[in-house]
């Protein structure tokens, strides 16, 4: 959700933040902005609405050779997309980008007003106007402005900081947002995530909450709140460059998807013993005692995370007979007043690891007592350095904003959880060896499905682009497939998709049914087949257009399209049928020629609530 990008050094500065924003453009764009200085009291401040390509456009026109700056894409939260809404915003001699929402901000700007003629409608234009307040045009330490100012702000943010009059130095805070300094070679590199570094240095401060830094292009001096001094740890950058570029491919969501026999290869790393079918995850940090004494499974999560904690629960259930599990939706659970029985553990589920609503769950929980596991893929966020134990995913950046090879090792990495528990609780290894062999087998399987399936899935999609509506249907494991399918073709297609379980048609959904919609079954060969078969039979008798991904040689049902999946799987159909409607959604949006890696309205990594 935004991005912000900073530059101290020797270099040219608008290079490596146009190039940074370019990196971190999945995190909102609606509009951007740099601002550089030439060190003798002039600024280059330039914005616009849209992409960063139109600022790119707009910084070749006015090149500078600055070698300090700062920049942001923005996800607009106060305010329409407009270049006057655009970071940086400025007071007097300074300049801010920030990230996060300032929740106070009316009652500031009402004290602001007769000093700041405010031209935006941002929160952040109050804050930039606070820290000129406290900074009286150079009198005192930039880091000391910012501290007073932060110290009346509620909310969260990720901030930096510049000012003409101090035009070697950058101040970064952050509050619940993250930021991350990038030390070089005579360079220091600001960003709000470390995708922007990668190939400029693999060194990195990740900064906590709470902490303001004042950095040059040889110094960096982290301070908290209350001017404690803080000793950073240096950390490396584990990311490569490949890893966050296309390879290829027209589009990230194609990679994303098509890397899945790969990135759930890493999740099961070291996991999986195939020989004696068992499971070991070292992350969570739990003991045996800890394990076998868990009666209640808490699943946390947002969009496609809480779908994969959906799924997991419908398998855990299955070989975990004597614990009871709540997948629950992050927004939702923090403001209920839920009851958390004894020996619960709670799953805290986030690709990015940023997600604030999954984050105050976390906080919540943990003040509650309850052990908190991490179920997280990128490295070091918040989340990841804030639960007891956890298991990292590994599937590497996931830069489209709609998330899918995510879904896949979320899904698995906490179904190997639910394994772990039954090991120590006992069950028997007879009844877990099949899902810890269909565990194993599952990266081939997605291979081989990736192999076959794009052409016929590709011709599909063009087949049905001209529907406005779908409904995705499915039982037990397929309910949170029809989820997550109908979840992937809305935010990236527009087509106004939902799901339900097949059993739930008669109390309702089956009045929809009409020449607008379409409907998309999942029909795993179990045992509820019959019954979502019936389910179609209904649908059918009512004119509907249906759409039925099964792994049954027999179907034969006269339903418009089938995809047949061929696979010796029998326990994890429902991923591969998931893959079949994560290129379905991507085919259907190329074909309708809308953007795929950053669809309207949204952004990857939701930091504000
Ligand atoms: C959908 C999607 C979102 C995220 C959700 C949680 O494709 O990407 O629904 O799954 O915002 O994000 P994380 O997993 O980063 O907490």
């Amino acid at each position: 959700m935004c991005g912000i990008v900073g530059y101290v050094g020797n270099k040219n500065a608008q290079d490596f933040l146009i190039s940074g924003l370019k990196r971190l453009e999945y995190r909102g764009y609606d509009s951007a902005g740099i601002v550089t200085l030439n060190g003798k009291g002039r600024a280059t401040l330039l914005k616009v609405k849209g992409k960063i390509s139109g600022l790119e456009t707009k910084v070749a026109k006015n090149k500078t050779t600055d070698k300090i700056g700062i920049g942001h894409t923005r996800w607009a939260t106060h305010g329409e997309p407009s270049e006057l809404n655009a970071h940086p915003h400025k007071s007097g001699k300074i300049y801010l980008v920030h990230n996060g929402i300032i929740e106070n901000y009316k009652e500031l700007k009402a004290k602001l007003k007769s000093s700041h003629k405010f031209v935006s409608e941002t929160d952040t234009e109050v804050l930039v106007a606070l820290v000129n307040h406290f900074y009286s045009d150079g009198k005192y330490p930039l880091s000391n402005a910012v501290v007073q100012a932060l110290k009346l702000v509620h909310g969260t943010y990720g901030i930096a900081v510049v000012s003409e009059l101090n035009p070697n130095e950058i101040v970064v805070a952050r509050s619940g947002s993250p930021l991350v300094i990038g030390i070089g070679n005579n360079e220091t590199l600001i960003a709000s995530d470390a995708s922007a570094l990668v190939g400029h240095t693999k060194k990195a401060i990740y900064l906590n909450d709470g902490e303001v830094a004042t950095v040059t292009a040889d110094s960096i001096e982290i301070k908290t709140l209350n001017s404690q001094p803080v000793s950073a740890k240096v950390e490396a950058i584990q990311t490569d460059l490949s890893a966050i570029q296309k390879g290829g491919y027209d589009h990230f969501l194609l990679k994303e998807i098509m890397e899945q026999p790969s990135s759930l290869t890493e999740t099961l790393r070291g996991r999986i013993n195939r020989e004696e079918h068992l499971v070991h995850l070292g992350g969570p940090k739990l003991s045996d005692e800890e394990l076998k004494s868990i009666k209640h499974l808490i699943i946390v999560g947002c969009g496609t995370a809480y779908h994969a904690g959906v799924l997991a629960s419908y398998y855990i259930e299955q070989f975990t007979p004597d614990i009871s599990i709540e997948p629950v939706m992050a927004s939702e659970y923090r403001y209920r007043h839920a009851h958390v029985p004894e020996n619960s553990v709670a799953l805290i589920v986030s690709q990015s690891g940023e997600t604030a609503d999954t984050l105050a769950c976390l906080r919540d929980l943990k003040a509650q007592g309850v052990k908190t596991i991490g179920i997280i893929n990128a490295i070091g966020s918040t989340i990841a350095r804030e639960v007891d134990g956890g298991t990292y995913i590994h599937a590497g950046p996931e830069i489209s904003v709609a998330s899918t090879k995510a879904f896949t090792s979320q899904a698995v990495a906490m179904i190997m959880f639910g394994l772990t528990v039954a090991e120590a609780k006992g069950v028997k290894n007879s009844l877990l060896a099949p899902y810890i062999d269909e565990i194993a087998n599952l990266p081939k399987a997605i291979e081989k499905l990736l192999k076959n399936a794009p052409e016929s899935v590709k011709n599909l999609a063009k087949r049905y682009k001209k529907y406005d509506h779908a409904i995705f249907l499915g039982r037990d494991v397929a309910y949170p497939i029809a989820l997550e399918g109908a979840l992937k073709l809305k935010e990236i297609s527009y087509i106004d998709a939902n799901a339900y379980p097949a059993g739930e048609l008669k109390h309702g959904p089956l009045a929809l049914v009409d020449d607008r919609f379409f409907e998309f079954v999942f029909l795993p060969e179990n045992n509820l087949y019959d019954k979502t078969v019936s389910g179609i039979q209904e649908v059918l008798a009512r004119g509907g257009h249906v759409i039925v991904i099964t792994d049954a040689d027999d179907f034969s049902l006269p339903v418009e399209s089938v995809v047949k999946i061929t696979t010796k799987m029998k326990i994890f159909t429902p991923i591969l049928m998931n893959l079949v409607a994560q290129l379905f959604a991507y085919y259907i949006t190329v074909a309708k020629n809308y953007n795929v890696d950053q669809p309207r309205n949204l952004a990857k990594s939701v930091t504000v609530e």
